[in-house]
């Protein structure tokens, strides 16, 4: 397999920009290993059998792609959680079902990493996932490049990477200090009146009804997101993690949009941004009448 990146098609400067949002695929396969059996998988795998297996439809990503399509966009985003325990058989799913997105829409696919994707420390999970994250970026980033910022025509995007492994019934998130001060810089630079500034994470800072989420799955240092998209500075948060959709307007012109789970929700999310910076976002349901 080639290493080189693949070419950016983005429109040019002041071209309008379409985003295709989805997240929380949750591909499944049997574990490939004993080992498995003993760490936090086991969990997840229970989980996945008791509560989660009738919940998620992986043929409505299927159906999903000649949707995407059919929809035109300049880029293609995935915010997390393309697994269930992050196994490598898990991630070799997850890239061989992605891949058929990625050949009917060839266009640059953000995709950063969920806590089900960086769910244990296990070597082979972790270069798995790091593998999986240079393919589905294109290669044109590697995991421990994260913050990855690039720019694709009006729009300034940042790729946070806010998941490492953790305990057996945590779920939380963080921004590293090193991270905290990457998003800082980013959001301080001196910008065009037309650019717009996208960060794209895998958790949502509040929850539908714009209240802080539980400890144990929230993310920390969600304030300076939260400050950002209030002052200005940060024009539209894509996440997932919570597996309905919805957005959040306010306080503050920023917007932040959780996609929802397309295998469980069926939802995706489309941002249109115009060539002078105004951005519409709206909610497809794709689940089968
Ligand atoms: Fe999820
Ligand atoms: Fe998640």
């Amino acid at each position: 397999m080639s290493d080189r990146p693949r070419p950016d098609t983005a429109p040019g400067p002041a071209a309008a920009m379409r985003i295709v949002h989805l997240s929380d695929l949750h591909f499944t396969a049997r574990p490939g290993r004993l080992t498995a059996a003993f760490d936090k998988r086991l969990l997840g795998r229970l989980n996945y059998l008791l509560r989660r297996r009738g919940t998620l439809h992986e043929e409505w990503f299927d159906l999903a792609v000649p949707r995407i399509a059919a929809l035109t966009p300049d880029c293609l985003v995935c915010s997390g959680d393309v697994t269930c325990v992050g196994s490598p058989a898990e991630f070799a799913r997850a890239r061989a079902r992605l891949e058929t997105l990625m050949q009917a829409v060839p266009v640059p696919l953000l995709y950063v990493p969920g806590n089900h994707d960086a769910y244990v420390a296990d070597r082979d999970c972790r270069a798995a996932l790091a593998d999986t994250f240079r393919f589905l970026n294109g290669r044109r980033c590697r995991l421990e490049q994260m913050p990855f910022a690039l720019r694709l025509g009006n729009v300034s995007f940042l790729m946070l990477n806010e998941c490492t492994p953790t305990g057996p019934f945590s779920s939380a998130g963080q921004i590293s200090p090193a991270a905290a001060e990457a998003l800082t810089g980013w959001l301080s630079a001196p910008r065009p009146p037309a650019e717009r500034r996208v960060l794209i994470g895998h958790y949502p800072t509040r929850g539908p009804d714009a209240a802080p989420l539980p400890r144990r799955r929230r993310l920390g240092s969600a304030g300076l997101i939260i400050e950002a998209l209030a002052q200005g500075r940060l024009d539209l948060s894509l996440c997932g993690h919570l597996h309905s959709p919805y957005r959040l307007d306010g306080p503050g012109p920023g917007m932040e949009v959780c996609a929802g789970a397309l295998t469980a929700a069926g939802s995706l999310s489309v941002v249109d941004i115009a060539g002078d910076g105004r951005l519409s976002q709206r909610f497809l349901d794709l689940r089968p009448a």
